[in-house]
């Protein structure tokens, strides 16, 4: 019992509290006895769930721990709600698990990830979908989990729709394959959109960080990618707006930023996320599409480690950054989020891999790395050490 009828008004929370049983009270994992419709900031009232799959996932980590006092830390991240991927129709099967037990005062938050010619311009994680399966990611992943979502009205979700996909249209169009996934992300994503939209859900559209779409040149573009997608669908007011920084790891406001000084930071004003979010959030409004934001800060404890920007794996000496919190010093800025779950791997490698990427292969990533979405027991306790705030 964590004690949360104690702690949370159920007046505030729209969606009453189911009124306990003796055993209820007990398990104090009800959900809201009524239906529930998510308006305004999702996260004024309510935090993220600490998915099941993820506390396991840290559970067994600690276990193999030996350093007792670096395992009470590490302990400590089973309690934190990060955002459970849906990265194949596989993992489908593991959503009830978290839905049936989250209760009224929390969000269940999941990574909607599957698109067709999935990472177009990388490798580490290209998907199960090739291009041209689009009829398959709308009946055989979007639609079943629409059907799971729906017999959970009681419940209040938060999804991440599809991260670096619409980015990779805007900035990687020039490679044949983004080109080729291009019509299955647009149409994709739209689905998504539209087949989502229910009362109890609240969505935001990855946007990449304020190294990729940030570029003066990327603002304009990218929120007209974005904004298009969305009418598309045909604009559900479940869209909040974007996310940023998606297993990214920049910092939210350091100024000056980490790239402030290169030659080329003339051209880009969003040195942080905070400056991106501010820059990018009147483009998407300026094209009718909402334009609040959640950013990750689940791994950028700790900056200055990348040569370049674009480095994006598994970035060595990287430690857990600020815990989620709806307070975040920006209007814009609905949460600080954990979108990536720190301790999975972000690529292997393993240069013999079909999926080795070579910016997993550069001098600032960890090695060795197992495949993207695996457990990477040295990497978790790397950043349970170098926690900022430390845990
Ligand atoms: C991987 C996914 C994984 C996700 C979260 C992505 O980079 O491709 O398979 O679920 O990270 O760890």
């Amino acid at each position: 019992m964590k004690g949360f009828y104690a702690a949370v008004a159920a007046s505030a929370i729209s969606g009453v509290f189911a009124a306990p049983s003796p055993v209820e009270v007990r398990q104090a994992a009800s959900a809201c006895a009524t239906p529930v419709t998510l308006t305004g900031n999702p996260f004024a009232q309510r935090s993220i769930f600490a998915n099941p799959y993820y506390a396991s996932e840290v559970r067994s980590a600690v276990a193999q721990m030996t350093d007792t006092a670096l395992a009470a830390k590490a302990a400590k991240v089973a309690d934190i709600g990060t955002f459970q991927w849906i990265d194949n129709r596989a993992k489908i099967s593991i959503i009830e698990d978290t839905l049936k037990q989250v209760p009224c005062d929390k969000l269940a938050a999941f990574v909607i990830y599957d698109l067709p010619g999935r990472d177009c311009a990388a490798k580490a994680s290209n998907g199960e979908l090739a291009v041209g399966d689009l009829p398959i990611y709308k009946a055989e992943y979007i639609d079943p989990i629409v059907a799971l979502f729906k017999k959970y009205p009681n419940t209040a979700i938060a999804l991440v729709i599809e991260p670096d996909s619409l980015p990779n249209l805007v900035t990687n169009i020039d490679q044949v394959s983004c080109q080729n996934s291009a019509t299955g992300y647009r149409e994709g994503v739209a689905y998504a959109l539209k087949s989502l939209a229910l009362p109890n859900i609240v969505m935001y559209i990855d946007a990449g960080h304020g190294g990729w779409l940030g570029w003066n040149d990327n603002l304009k573009p990218g929120a007209k990618e974005l904004a298009t997608v969305y009418k598309n669908a045909g604009s559900p007011k479940q869209v909040r707006g974007i996310s940023t920084n998606v297993a990214g790891w920049n910092a939210f406001d350091l100024s000056p930023g980490e790239f402030s000084k290169e030659t080329d930071a003339q051209w880009n004003k969003a040195q942080n996320e905070k400056l991106y979010v501010e820059l990018f959030s009147p483009e998407l409004t300026a094209n009718g599409m909402p334009g609040q934001a959640i950013v990750d800060t689940g791994r950028n404890g700790v900056q200055g480690l990348r040569k370049a920007w674009g480095h994006w794996c598994n970035i060595n000496g990287a430690g857990f950054g600020k815990r989620p919190t709806a307070t975040t010093g920006s209007s814009l800025v609905d949460a600080f989020v954990w979108v990536k779950p720190g301790g999975e791997s972000d690529g292997t490698s393993d240069t013999s891999a079909t999926r080795y990427d070579s910016f997993c292969g550069k001098e600032e990533s960890f090695k060795p790395s197992p495949e993207a979405g695996a457990w990477h027991q040295a990497y978790f306790e790397m950043l349970v050490k170098n926690a900022n705030p430390p845990l």
